[in-house]
């Protein structure tokens, strides 16, 4: 029997454990810091923890003779969880803290993008002094995006046009980034604002090569319309060939050489990179640019593609950490799929907590949809909402509307006082609007004006 540690306690780790526990011969443990009532049934023992306390998680790996660990958020990734790991001789198949870099500090990711001349890069300049900044923010007319460097859950953005104003809003923005270290650092990066549709490639990395996954586009607006605060994302999806509605062929593959090159980007700076890679890009008139680049599965993104591996991904994760990848044949159901989060109210803004939510998991199960509970906390037999995401439900079929109907009627057996769902995130109205979007971007030829 093998042993897999399962670190994280959100939907992106239930689907984790279920993928794991499809594999033969294994025994799931799991680490999470709320009581995931889907990774809690599957699990052999789990404990509950601060997934970013590096000295409990590797004396519990040590204590129960853990083969390997699979860490799913990025902060035990910056805490140092898979260098202290492999101190103890216990392997993960997570990358290290030097190469997780890549998203945890968007300073150095930029700065590498540079450095090696890889394609995709944006203008950017990272600054600590406001004044600065504002040099910066002029040059480029105030159409820039305002990044904390540090980590931010994905909500420290502001974007011109969408969260501020002209030079003065970005200005102030970033000022309060510096003075009041969001992110944990008082620097700031300001990048041009980039113009286009987004979407999500993962792949697995062996620190030399990737194999990229299907496309996906996730959804960081709270509201319908993509209106409202960034979240951390409301929902996803994926089609049956693998790209999305307003994306080609070429545009797939150009991300993916994207991903190939820093991947070799790091392996020249000796800190090669094992695990799974995530390039969040938008896609421009110019191809795609890169927006972040994550160290880890994407949340939701993580649950349009597990549930459509056929492959072993125990084995998977082996060839990453041995850097046997290029002997895996990777098999993955041609499907379409549409992700949707149940949200506690109030969530990006102040969420409401301790509400209950009723979860009929048979009726869920005869729609044909999949459940993957999140950041829920259990109490007897009952289920409660925290700040933080509650669950997923996935709709999967040949047909990407299709599996917006299916995700639907899988929500409708989840009832509670305080819950929000995206709604429209799949349907044909907002898929429509995305792919019209996209066409008039790429007839946009650099500074003319469109006709629309
Ligand atoms: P990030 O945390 O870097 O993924 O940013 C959150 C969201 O802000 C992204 O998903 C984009 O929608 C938006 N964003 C970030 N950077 C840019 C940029 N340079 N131009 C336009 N939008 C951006
Ligand atoms: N869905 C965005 C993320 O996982 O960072």
């Amino acid at each position: 029997m093998e042993k897999i540690l399962v670190v994280g306690g959100g939907a992106r780790e239930h689907a984790i454990c279920e993928a794991v526990c499809r594999s033969e011969n294994v025994e799931l443990y799991s680490i999470m810091h709320n009581l995931n009532p889907g990774i809690e049934r599957l699990s052999i023992d789990y404990l509950l923890a601060d997934e970013t306390n590096v000295e409990e998680v590797v004396g519990y790996a040590v204590d129960k003779k853990i083969d390997l660990v699979i860490v799913g958020p990025e902060a035990p990734l910056e805490a140092g969880l898979v260098d202290a790991l492999e101190k103890k001789g216990v392997k993960s198949s997570s990358p290290s803290k030097k190469a997780a870099m890549v998203e945890t500090s968007k300073e150095w990711m930029r700065g590498l993008m540079k450095k090696y001349k890889i394609p995709g890069s944006v203008e950017y300049g990272c600054f600590s002094r406001v004044r600065d900044a504002k040099r910066f923010i002029e040059n480029l007319g105030g159409n820039v995006a305002v990044k904390p460097v540090g980590l931010t859950g994905g909500k420290g953005v502001r974007v011109a046009g969408d969260h501020f104003r002209g030079v003065e809003g970005a200005v102030s923005y970033a000022r309060e980034v510096i003075e009041n270290k969001i992110g944990g650092v008082a620097k700031v990066v300001i990048e041009e604002k980039l113009e286009g549709e987004e979407f999500t490639l993962q792949a697995f990395s062996d620190g030399k090569m990737i194999i990229p996954l299907p496309a996906v586009q996730d959804h960081k607006r709270l509201l319908p319309g993509d209106r409202g605060p960034n979240t951390g994302g409301m929902g996803s999806y994926s089609c049956k060939d693998g790209l999305l509605p307003f994306m080609n062929k070429d545009d797939y593959e150009n991300a993916s050489v994207i991903l190939q090159k820093i991947v070799e980007s790091l392996r020249k700076e000796g800190c090669e990179y094992k695990g799974v890679i995530y390039g969040q890009f938008m896609l421009t008139a110019d191809g795609p640019k890169v927006v972040e680049i994550n160290a880890r599965f994407g949340d939701p993104e993580n649950m349009n593609i597990l549930p459509l591996l056929e492959s072993d991904y125990v084995e998977i994760c082996h060839a990453m950490v041995e850097g046997t990848l290029s002997r895996q044949r990777i098999r993955i159901k041609n499907k379409a799929t549409v992700c949707k989060y149940v949200v506690p109210e109030g969530y990006g803004v102040k969420s409401i907590t301790d509400s209950r939510i009723e979860v009929d998991e048979k009726g869920i199960e005869e729609t044909g949809a999949k459940l993957f509970y999140a950041s829920v906390n259990k109490k007897g037999k009952t289920i409660y909402t925290t700040s933080s995401r509650s669950l997923a439900v996935v709709g999967i079929s040949d047909d990407l509307y299709d599996a917006e109907r299916i995700c639907e009627q899988g929500l409708k057996h989840v009832k509670g006082e305080h819950i929000f769902i995206r709604h429209d995130i799949g349907s044909r109205e907002l898929i429509e609007k995305r792919i019209r979007h996209m066409e008039l971007i790429r007839k946009t030829v650099l500074g003319a004006k469109v006709d629309e």
